[in-house]
């Protein structure tokens, strides 16, 4: 039995694992993905506005826990990520989040969420949103190497978003592109399992790298990169822990997402601090060029910035209306007078009591 109700400031809106998945299947997966990507680039215009740092990290000999705060003045954003390899092999998640948006003005949290499938969601949409501006005219086919949690999301937004209708698929472990390959049936893709990276690679104008290893890996080595491709390396985001040869980061012109925290965690690591890169931000509001001929290699270096998890978070707050089914947290003490936060204690010990 309880013996206080929640004060009506005390409440804040939870969406658990559970209601997460309720939303995406409502929605649809593709049509969340082109949804998020749209409040992803429209905050990527406002990039400015945004309140920026590298994210906190604390690394450990298996892993990283990594804080992600941002602002853009009116909200406030944070997520929580780990990025554990080895975890699988427990049989838990390489990556798992969550996150909370709040209100600048009161300080008040307006929104706690699980942010493991938006985490994937967000990334998959970031992605395909980049490869729009980089990748080349009329890509059909994209090379997916690495299919564990993050692939299929990927797989569906560059379906979704750029218009690709067939992927290759390659993992080291054959049960991971098993499991992707029949994730992927009957969602409108040409769904093709490889024996090797160099297979995929075939006939492949879009590459992307989502491989977990907390090392320096050489998933992509030069002779395997033909000239013309778009390449989204995705798992190469902690020091020491990178997925391509330094040798095509020589041949690519590199975009990031917020130049600060890539040098530190991105395949840039591997050069010096001031190897040119663009900002992905100035490729949208057109400040910078993107692509520019049909020779070019484009590389997204992406490591997963704030931003883009503000953007998640603005983008849920905004659907949450139309969906039903999320939890009302008792999360804020709200006592009758604000500042008896004492005598509210008191009280529900004198109730206890009383019983
Ligand atoms: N850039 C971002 O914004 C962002 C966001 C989320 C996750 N990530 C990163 O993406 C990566 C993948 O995440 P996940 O959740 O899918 O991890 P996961 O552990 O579920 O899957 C990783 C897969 O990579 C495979 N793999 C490992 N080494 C390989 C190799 N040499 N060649 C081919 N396949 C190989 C594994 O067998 C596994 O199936 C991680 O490194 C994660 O840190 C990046």
């Amino acid at each position: 039995m309880s013996l206080s109700k929640p004060g009506p400031m005390s409440l804040v809106p939870f969406v658990s694992v559970e209601n997460m998945m309720r939303i995406v299947v409502e929605r649809g997966v593709e049509r969340t993905l082109v949804e998020l990507a749209d409040y992803i680039e429209e905050d990527f215009r406002r990039w400015p506005q945004f309140d920026k740092t590298p994210r906190i990290a604390a690394h450990s000999p298996d892993g990283v826990i990594e804080l992600m705060p941002t602002s853009d003045g009116r909200s406030y954003g944070f997520k929580y990520v780990n990025g554990h390899p080895k975890n699988v092999r427990s049989g838990r998640q390489t990556v798992t989040a969550f996150g909370v948006l709040s209100d600048v003005d009161t300080g008040y949290p307006v929104l706690l969420t699980e942010m493991t499938i938006l985490t994937a969601l967000r990334t998959a949409a970031t992605s395909a949103l980049v490869a729009k501006y980089l990748a080349p005219k009329g890509a059909k086919v994209m090379a997916m190497i690495g299919n564990g949690a993050q692939s299929e999301f990927q797989c569906l937004a560059f379906k979704a978003i750029c218009g690709i209708d067939t992927v290759r698929l390659f993992d080291i472990d054959v049960k991971a592109t098993e499991k992707a390959v029949r994730n992927l049936q009957g969602k409108g893709l040409n769904v093709v399992a490889c024996k090797s990276g160099e297979e995929a690679m075939e006939g492949a104008q879009i590459i992307t790298t989502c491989t977990a290893d907390k090392q320096f890996a050489t998933i992509l080595s030069d002779n395997m990169v033909g000239p013309g491709v778009h390449i989204n390396a995705i798992g190469g985001d902690c020091p020491g822990k990178t997925e391509l040869h330094r040798d095509i980061l020589l041949r690519s012109d590199i975009f990031v997402e917020y130049p600060e925290q890539t040098r530190i965690e991105g395949e840039i690591q591997q050069l010096p601090e001031d190897h040119p890169v663009t900002e992905i931000w100035q490729v949208m509001t057109g400040v910078a060029a993107g692509r520019t001929s049909d020779k070019q290699i484009t590389l997204f270096d992406s490591v997963g910035f704030a931003t883009e998890d503000f953007s998640a978070l603005r983008y849920l707050n905004a659907v949450l209306k139309e969906h039903q089914g999320q939890q009302m947290l008792d999360m804020l003490a709200d006592p009758d007078d604000p500042r008896d936060l004492f005598g509210m204690i008191e009280r529900y010990g004198k109730a206890a009591e009383a019983l």
